[in-house]
This record gives C-alpha cells, sequence and structure tokens, in this order.
C-alpha cells in the first residue's frame, strides 16, 4: 500500500509516542525492582487483594524485600486489609507506607476519606496508573506485588502496557464462571506479550476444579488453593493479616510463594 503523504515512512501516532516515552520513565523508575507480579483476575472478588496481600508477607517471610502496589486505582483496597491509616504527604516522588517491612503504595493514601467514590473514565485512570508508576520511589526491592483492578480494559490494560511484568498470577474461585473469567484475563496478558506464572484457587472448598480448569485452558501451572474460611474475611475486615494470625494460612501461601520463586 502507498505511504500517505500526511504519514512519512516511521511515523508514529503521537499516543503511541506518549506511551513509548511513559513506557522509559516507568522504567528508569523501577529499574532497582528485580521482579514485578501482577496478581490478576478479571473477575471482581475472587481475592486478588488477598492473594496479593499474605503473597507479599510470604515474600517477606522468606527473606526478601516486597513492595505491595495496589494498583485498583479507582476502589484501593489494600489499606483497608492491611489496617494503614497513614497517608503519603502527596510530595513528589511519592513515598510509600511502610508496614511489617514491607512498601506499600496505593491512591487510598492520597485520599482523605476513603469512604468517597472516585469516579474517572478510562483516559483518567490510564493517566493516573503511568503517574503512580513513574513517580514512586520504592528504591530497591526483589519483588513489586501489584494488586490488581479486575476487567480486561482501561486500567489493566495500562499497566500491562506501561510496565514490564515479569508475569501474573491468576486468581480463581472454584466456580466455573469464575474459571472462565479468570481465562479471559490471562488471554488478554498472553495476547499483550506478558507471561503467566500460574492460578491460585481461592474459597476452595477441597477438589481444586476452577484453578484446575484455568490451568489447564492457558496451559499454566496450578500453584496451590487457599481454602474458604470465615476467619479470612473476618480478619481482613479488621486490618489483621492471615499470613501472621494463622499458621494454616501461612504454610498454605509459603507454598504458593515458594513456587512462585522457583
Ligand atoms: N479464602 C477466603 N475465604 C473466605 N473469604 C475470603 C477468602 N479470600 C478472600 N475472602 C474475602 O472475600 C472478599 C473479596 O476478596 P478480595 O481479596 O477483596 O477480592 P478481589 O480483590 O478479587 O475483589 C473479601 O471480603 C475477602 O476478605
Ligand atoms: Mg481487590
Amino acid at each position: 500500500m502507498a505511504e500517505s503523504a500526511a504519514e512519512p515512512a516511521g511515523f508514529m501516532h503521537p499516543s503511541i509516542l506518549r506511551v513509548i516515552e511513559q513506557k522509559k520513565r516507568v522504567k528508569e523508575r523501577l529499574k532497582d525492582i528485580k521482579h514485578r507480579i501482577g496478581v490478576y483476575s478479571a473477575k471482581g472478588g475472587v481475592g486478588k487483594t488477598t492473594t496479593a496481600v499474605n503473597l507479599a508477607y510470604a515474600l517477606k517471610s522468606l527473606g526478601y524485600n516486597v513492595g505491595l502496589l495496589d494498583a485498583d486505582i479507582d476502589c484501593p483496597n489494600i489499606s483497608l486489609f492491611m489496617g494503614i491509616d497513614s497517608k503519603s504527604d502527596g510530595t513528589y516522588p511519592l513515598k510509600p507506607v511502610e508496614k511489617d517491612g514491607i512498601k506499600i503504595m496505593s491512591t487510598a493514601m492520597l485520599m482523605d476519606d476513603e469512604r468517597k467514590p472516585i469516579i474517572w473514565r478510562g483516559p483518567m485512570i490510564g493517566k493516573m496508573v503511568s503517574e503512580f508508576l513513574e513517580n514512586t520511589e520504592w528504591g530497591s526491592l526483589d519483588y513489586l506485588v501489584l494488586d490488581m483492578p479486575p476487567n480486561t480494559s482501561d486500567a489493566p490494560l495500562s499497566i500491562i502496557q506501561l510496565l514490564d511484568l515479569d508475569g501474573f498470577l491468576l486468581v480463581t474461585t472454584p466456580q466455573h464462571i469464575s474459571a472462565v473469567n479468570t481465562v479471559r484475563s490471562g488471554r488478554m496478558a498472553k495476547r499483550l506479550g506478558a507471561s503467566l506464572i500460574g492460578v491460585v484457587e481461592n474459597m476452595s472448598k477441597g477438589n481444586p476444579e476452577g484453578g484446575r480448569y484455568v490451568a489447564n485452558e492457558l496451559g499454566c501451572e496450578f500453584l496451590g488453593s487457599i481454602k474458604e474460611s470465615d476467619e479470612m474475611w473476618r480478619l481482613s475486615d479488621k486490618g489483621i493479616i492471615p499470613f501472621i494470625s494463622d499458621q494454616g494460612i501461612r504454610e498454605e501461601y509459603i507454598s504458593i510463594a515458594r513456587k512462585i520463586i522457583g
């Protein structure tokens, strides 16, 4: 096809150039982080935040330097799950808040009242994601765990485009509907060139049908399951980390973390 006069060879749309520039800045900012793991499913409520928080503790307990980024920009939950009231002072570069030796950053730390809804259209979400990735000073880390937003649209798309992740840890519940939606997220990540670390079945009731379905469909590893228990949500509701207060849960997450490291 003949080249258009307005678009000479090498022409790139300004929006693509912008992404390339942002990507360079994010890369520079995150250059001292050895591994980045996105905890992801297109389905809400399956336990992405639960998995991200407890996995961060498991990695920390194995001796690594860990950061936790609440990448669920418009519905940030990490502070609630971790009982964190501290706010960032809002000056750039943004400094993560530290708890139990883990560095944490969330949009909730930039808001005066967490109960206020954040109502943004796609471009604003994308802008906030890049602001966050470009401007948070993590220092050197072995692992940065990202608590991903659900769905397969703007927010996860921006994150996958801007950040070279080592891969995604997928989360599903046992139900087929959850598993199918988790497969969707895995396919999206793969299509964008990201790799899949494996899948965890959360709220498991025994035989991990959902987790195995996702692993088979995507050709990735089934890493383990976390049982459904009232204790899990009751502790999280109080801002207590299940990993710290329950030995059985701790062992499950450590086993999953070891497989991820491996
Ligand atoms: N294994 C589990 N057993 C019981 N409740 C759980 C378990 N995992 C997570 N929950 C609870 O389910 C709810 C949704 O979990 P959450 O981690 O917020 O999911 P997501 O981040 O995918 O939306 C929370 O109240 C959480 O405490
Ligand atoms: Mg969440």
